[in-house]
């Protein structure tokens, strides 16, 4: 008896299981991607939105911006310096991810290296026993959860070395591998092509530099005018294009050439290569400390905010260590006070208790790609996609009972799959209150007409490269921002 319920329960459950199994097969599949892709490096990047940029070294003690290389290494002594303070102050601003001037143009290193004697070594600092880059390390690590990056400059305005193209590729590369293989993993590698005009001419074997900064490092990105992995906004001002594509053609870029810094700012919507925008810009007028400078506004640093991650980039901001070797306290401050804002303005989205509707659902009403994926707290892999065929005239809806009032909007695609939307436009109970162009990662608008009151907010995809996917959609008030000021 006992053997045959046995033998009548498998069955059953045999049947379960296979009724199940067969099931799968009819579970709607993620749309397909559309090329090109970030890498996993990439959108690891694109997710942090704030990395902090530390200008620091002799110009720091001589009040300049571009060191000429004639600095006596002994006025390099930051008596005070404490990189845990460094890191204390990026992590509670929201930083993951600190960028170190290992070396600026006057060619001074802040860490001991052994191909010259213009470093800490010759400085009074620590009786030249200090280490700039592993006292970053080191404080980055016993906080956890920050990250280091690295700026070696190629401009070199002290090594005799420099313009001999064979002798001056080996010293950088040389550099280049005592930074990578002694300090653990680094995270970002900082290429720029600024030279003065009358420096002496020579190639950087830039592809050289390329490999090996790859072949030491499995998850670094390397910035540079050109990629290849972030490339340069085209400006100084943190500000990206009101149209920003991370895809861009590589073959039409190159290192310190003026005359492509439009098509940086923008991207390329047909462009062949994912190569997103970094936007770097100071805290103050300079990169390095100055005793007569002070921080920049908050609102300011707003401003910044939303023309920089809320245009589908990264910020990339400086923040300089003073000549004692702490973040001054007035920057700090200041940092504080844009943390404090941000999460004003962004820790709670006014939409969360809202309904959504779609003009269509990619798969069946129960399939993973609804419209209220937009609400839930996933930004990259759970978002809405409509059906295949519908490529035009997609929209999605916000549904609230109650009257919200709101002056920003966020969204953001499911970059994962690549970046799609080319032109968009916002209606709030029937009246448009914002159009634009690209989406991407995030992008923020902040309406003209400063608050709005409604109950349904309306996104309408007017232009897409394929079927918009987008990952989230959030509702918020500024109370910082006053258009008419
Ligand atoms: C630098 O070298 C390039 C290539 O050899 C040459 O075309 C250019 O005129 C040189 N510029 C100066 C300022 O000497
Ligand atoms: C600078 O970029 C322009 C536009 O892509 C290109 O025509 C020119 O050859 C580039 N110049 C150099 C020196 O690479
Ligand atoms: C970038 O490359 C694509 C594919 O080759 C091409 O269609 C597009 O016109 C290029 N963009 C520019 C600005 O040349
Ligand atoms: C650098 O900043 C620290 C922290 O605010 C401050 O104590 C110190 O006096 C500053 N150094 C200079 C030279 O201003």
């Amino acid at each position: 008896m006992d053997t045959l319920r046995c033998f009548l329960f498998t069955i059953t459950l045999l049947q379960v299981s296979k009724f199940v199994i067969s099931k799968r097969d009819q579970v709607t599949t993620p749309p397909l991607p559309i090329l090109p892709l970030p890498s996993f490096s990439q959108l690891k990047w694109q997710e942090r939105e704030l990395i902090m940029f530390l200008h620091f070294g002799v110009n720091t003690f001589t009040d300049s911006e571009w060191g000429t290389g004639h600095e006596n290494p002994a006025i390099f002594n930051p008596v005070g310096l404490n990189a845990n303070q460094w890191v204390k102050v990026a992590a509670e601003a929201g930083f993951s991810l600190m960028i170190l001037t290992a070396k600026h143009h006057d060619g001074f290193c802040l860490w001991p290296s052994k191909y010259t004697g213009h470093s800490v070594e010759s400085s009074p600092w620590k009786k030249g026993h200090g280490d700039v880059v592993q006292e970053l390390v080191n404080a980055a690590k016993n906080h956890g959860g920050i990250d280091v990056g690295l700026y070696l400059s190629p401009w070199d305005r002290h090594d005799k070395r420099y313009g001999n193209d064979l002798e001056y590729n080996g010293y950088y590369m040389a550099q280049l591998q005592e930074l990578l293989n002694k300090y653990g993993s680094i995270r970002e590698i900082w290429f720029d092509g600024a030279k003065g005009s009358n420096a002496p001419n020579m190639s950087y074997y830039f592809s050289d530099w390329f490999s090996m900064v790859k072949e030491l490092q499995a998850s670094i990105n390397i910035f540079s005018d050109a990629g290849p992995d972030v490339r340069w906004v085209g400006n100084e001002n943190g500000f990206a294009g009101d149209s920003c594509w991370s895809t861009i053609n590589r073959t039409s870029l190159s290192i310190g050439n003026g005359s492509i810094v439009d098509y940086l700012n923008t991207g390329d919507p047909e462009g062949t290569d994912w190569l997103p925008a970094e936007c770097d810009v100071s805290i103050r007028r300079g990169w390095f400390w100055h005793k007569s400078e002070s921080p920049k506004k908050l609102s300011m640093l707003l401003d910044i905010y939303y023309k920089s991650v809320g245009r589908n980039c990264v910020l990339l901001f400086n923040v300089p260590p003073n000549s004692t070797g702490l973040v001054s306290e007035d920057d700090a401050q200041r940092l504080r006070e844009f943390r404090g804002a941000i999460d004003t303005i962004f820790s709670t989205n006014l939409a969360d208790k809202c309904l959504t509707k779609a003009s269509s659902q990619r798969g069946d009403k129960d399939s993973d790609f609804g419209p209220q994926n937009v609400l839930d707290s996933d930004h990259l892999w759970t978002y809405w996609a409509p059906k295949d065929e519908e490529f035009k005239d997609n929209w999605i809806e916000i549904k609230c009972i109650d009257e919200l009032r709101f002056n920003v909007i966020s969204i953001q695609e499911a970059i994962g799959l690549g970046q799609r939307i080319k032109q968009h436009e916002v209606y709030v109970d029937g009246k448009k209150v914002a159009k634009g162009t690209t989406v991407g990662h995030k992008r923020l608008h902040r309406l003209e007409e400063g608050v709005v009151e409604g109950r349904i907010v309306r996104i309408k995809i007017l232009k897409s490269r394929a079927v918009p996917l987008i990952s989230s959609v959030g509702l918020h008030y500024d109370p910082f921002w006053h258009p008419d000021n």
